[in-house]
């Protein structure tokens, strides 16, 4: 089926830096008459409006805040697009008893699964208003395996996929089309200490977009995430054993 971007409005979080910043401007390239850039801090978002204009509009969200979730809504009532691509890496590399996993893994829990799903809950009922619309939901190849070295952040992905599937089956009635992005590394600040060849933002953004346009469920925005990608479809504890060999 697809997502016709030309002439949409959608609602990016995260939008301040990284991915969430690039897929803004890859949306307002695409065609996008309105983009919705939400972030913790809106004066963050003051590159994005300067390039971009009325075209971009600021909004304030914490992803883990129900009031100003509540808000967003009101002030967002026209989204027919949402990008949930917030998300936090807290912790990483510690030995499997390390008790700072169970800390770190509850602030990412709180982000990347239950900011997520709170933010979609909430917009569900706007994108079935104006349409149907799409949600794409910012996964990682951590989802589809876990990556030791970021063991606590692969669960939180992993649930963030498990989501997505709900998601899927639960909004198909309403029409809403949903895709789960699995990106390897991105060269962003979350990504900053990752060791492998990383794509750049603006090549996952448009990667992200073009996946969206087409419909895709499952969009991966870069060559990693591409070998992975196929890797899991064909043979999921394939996947599991190429991970663990790389930890080893
Ligand atoms: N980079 C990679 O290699 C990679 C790979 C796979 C998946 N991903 C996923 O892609 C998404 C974007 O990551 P990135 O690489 O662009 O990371 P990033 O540069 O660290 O950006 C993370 C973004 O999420 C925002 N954020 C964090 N907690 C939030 C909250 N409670 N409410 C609202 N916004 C919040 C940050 O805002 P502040 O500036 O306020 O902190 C920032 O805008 C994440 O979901 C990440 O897990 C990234």
């Amino acid at each position: 089926m697809g997502f016709s971007i030309t002439g949409t409005t959608a609602l990016v979080t995260g939008a301040n830096r990284g991915i969430g910043e690039a897929v803004v401007d890859a949306l307002v390239a695409a065609g996008a008459a309105k983009v919705y850039a939400a972030a913790r801090n809106a004066a963050d978002l003051a590159p994005l409006t300067a390039r971009h204009g009325t075209r971009v509009v600021p909004l304030q969200l914490d992803v883990t805040n129900a009031a100003q979730i509540s808000a967003a809504v009101a002030a967002a009532s026209d989204v027919q697009l949402l990008v949930n691509n917030a998300g936090v890496a807290a912790y990483a590399g510690g030995a499997f008893t390390d008790p700072r996993w169970l800390s770190a893994g509850r602030e990412e829990m709180e982000v990347n699964y239950f900011g997520t799903f709170a933010v979609t809950q909430a917009f569900a009922p706007i994108l079935a208003q104006n349409g149907g619309g799409a949600i794409a939901n910012l996964a990682s190849v951590a989802s589809l395996a876990n990556f030791p070295l970021i063991a606590a952040y692969s669960a939180s992905k992993a649930a963030t996929h498990s989501l997505t599937q709900a998601a899927r089956v639960m909004l198909k009635a309403h029409g809403t089309q949903v895709s789960g992005v699995y990106p390897g590394p991105i060269d962003t600040r979350m990504a900053e200490s990752v060791p492998f060849d990383k794509t750049s933002p603006a090549d996952a953004a448009k990667a992200i977009v073009a996946g969206i346009a087409a419909g895709d469920e499952e969009i991966f925005p870069d060559a990693m995430s591409q070998g992975m990608g196929a890797a899991y479809l064909a043979d999921p504890k394939g996947l599991e054993r190429q991970i663990a060999s790389l930890a080893a």
